[in-house]
């Protein structure tokens, strides 16, 4: 009985008990009080994450010359970061143009449809027979954590594999969502390149039914990807085995700067009659990082299927956080749905692209002038993004105390931060920290 139900007490006891909460009110609240503070005493610092880590320690060091290869945020050549003109423009055209209302739980529609047409291809036939359930997420963090929290739900028993290495996010993330993970093998250090014999007999060795989260172009952090030979092999040898792939797509676009062919593994395992889920990123390929737009989107058998799966997306996105935002989905459907618009954007996407394709030659060629015996070729045959230079651990410690220069622990570097300003220095010190 809680003390608000009163009835069938008698006498004394009535007035007693109805007075409790003003004659204890004294007491009960430094008790709780003083339970929460035990509470809290007991919470152990979190470890910090290792990338925001590095930030903070460039921030720290105020010699004028430091360089930041850490953050996956991509810089033009004087370090600057980058609004692109598509999305100013898109921006001046959205504004004042919407209600600042609710997205529904799913996500702005137009968005949707425009973003499986750039994942898939504009007229795939998944997309015309309605065999797709997509939602807007969270960017590609949020897209990969419905993704786990769906495959808990509806996919019980079945283990996520995930490539050794990877970006360390995708961990936590199937962590938090109780699902179980195995590694399955992808870069070789020996070649600096695919360990694509281990990857097929991971591939072939895995239980019946397995999801294999795989980075759809520019896999981050080793900027190695399969050749399309190589994942017709990987998509013929998980439809034998019957596995689920899901492709992290985080950087469309700013691969090879040509949105189709960045989104080539996709189609080929789709060609192949796949059944497969994509997580798409706006954050680096628009450069709205920090705007929190994607789309999780799962190719189903039929139209009753794909309904009924997006249905319990919504359903896991609801109790998280109820609905996506909606300035960022506004900017890509005004982009995505404008045929000029799209071309502006297709152009600096390139632009990007070319950009961190040139600076990965010119770091290469830079080291080799400073004399370096090393073979350097594996920074301009890794793609996208990152390289992966193969200096250890120690090395970048050195970078970092001598030379101000940081980036992970795992020698990866973001050509983002390198620019015909620093490149010299950069390849200088990587010379001088290899060399011994
Ligand atoms: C492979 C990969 N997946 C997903 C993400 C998620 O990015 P965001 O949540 O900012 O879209 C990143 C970002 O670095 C990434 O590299």
């Amino acid at each position: 009985m809680t003390v608000g139900s009163l009835e069938g007490l008698s006498g004394l006891a009535r007035p007693l008990l109805a007075a409790l909460p003003a004659l204890t009110r004294g007491l009960v609240q430094p008790a709780t009080a003083a339970r929460s503070a035990t509470w809290f005493s007991q919470v152990e610092q979190a470890p910090k994450d290792p990338i925001l880590g590095i930030t903070e320690k460039f921030l720290a060091d105020t010699d004028p010359s430091k360089i930041n290869l850490g953050v996956g945020a991509y810089r033009d050549d004087n370090g600057q970061p980058v609004v692109l003109d598509s999305v100013r423009e898109a921006e001046r055209r959205v504004a004042g143009s919407h209600f600042m209302e609710y997205l529904p739980i799913g996500g702005l529609r137009d968005f949707i449809q425009e973003s499986v047409k750039l994942a898939y291809g504009d007229s795939h036939p998944v997309l015309k027979e309605g065999q797709v359930a997509a939602v807007q997420s969270l960017s590609g963090t949020g897209s990969c954590r419905l993704f786990a929290d769906f495959q808990k739900r509806f996919m019980p028993g079945s283990k996520v594999y995930i490539s050794e290495p990877t970006w360390a996010n995708h961990f936590n993330i199937w962590r938090d969502a109780g699902v179980a993970f195995e590694k399955y093998r992808y870069y070789k250090p020996e070649t600096r390149g695919l360990d694509f014999e281990g990857l097929m007999e991971d591939i072939k060795n895995a239980p019946s039914g397995s999801v294999f989260l795989l980075h759809a172009c520019a896999h981050n952090p080793t900027g190695v990807d399969p050749s399309p030979e190589q994942w017709r092999a990987i998509s013929r040898a998980m439809a034998e085995r019957g596995h689920f792939p899901l492709f992290d797509m985080a950087y469309q676009g700013f691969a090879s700067g040509d949105c189709d062919r960045d989104a080539q593994s996709i189609r080929i395992f789709l060609a192949d009659g796949h059944r497969l889920a994509v997580s798409q990123s706006y954050a680096k390929n628009m450069g709205l990082y920090g705007q929190r737009v994607g789309c999780l989107s799962v190719v189903c058998d039929n139209q009753r299927d794909a309904s009924a799966v997006e249905s319990q997306l919504k359903a896991i996105a609801r109790p998280m956080y109820s609905n996506p935002p909606l300035h960022g989905a506004l900017l890509v459907t005004k982009i995505l749905q404008d045929a000029e618009l799209k071309q502006m954007w297709f152009k600096e996407v390139k632009g990007m692209a070319d950009r961190i394709i040139s600076m990965r030659s010119l770091l290469r060629q830079q080291l080799e002038t400073a004399g370096s015996p090393l073979s350097w070729r594996h920074i301009t045959d890794q793609i996208g993004m990152f390289a992966y230079t193969g200096m250890t651990g120690d090395m970048v410690d050195t970078l970092a105390a001598k030379h101000h220069i940081y980036m992970t622990r795992n020698g990866r570097i973001s050509l983002a931060g390198v620019n015909t300003k620093n490149v010299a220095r950069l390849a200088e010190a990587m010379h001088a920290v290899t060399k011994q």
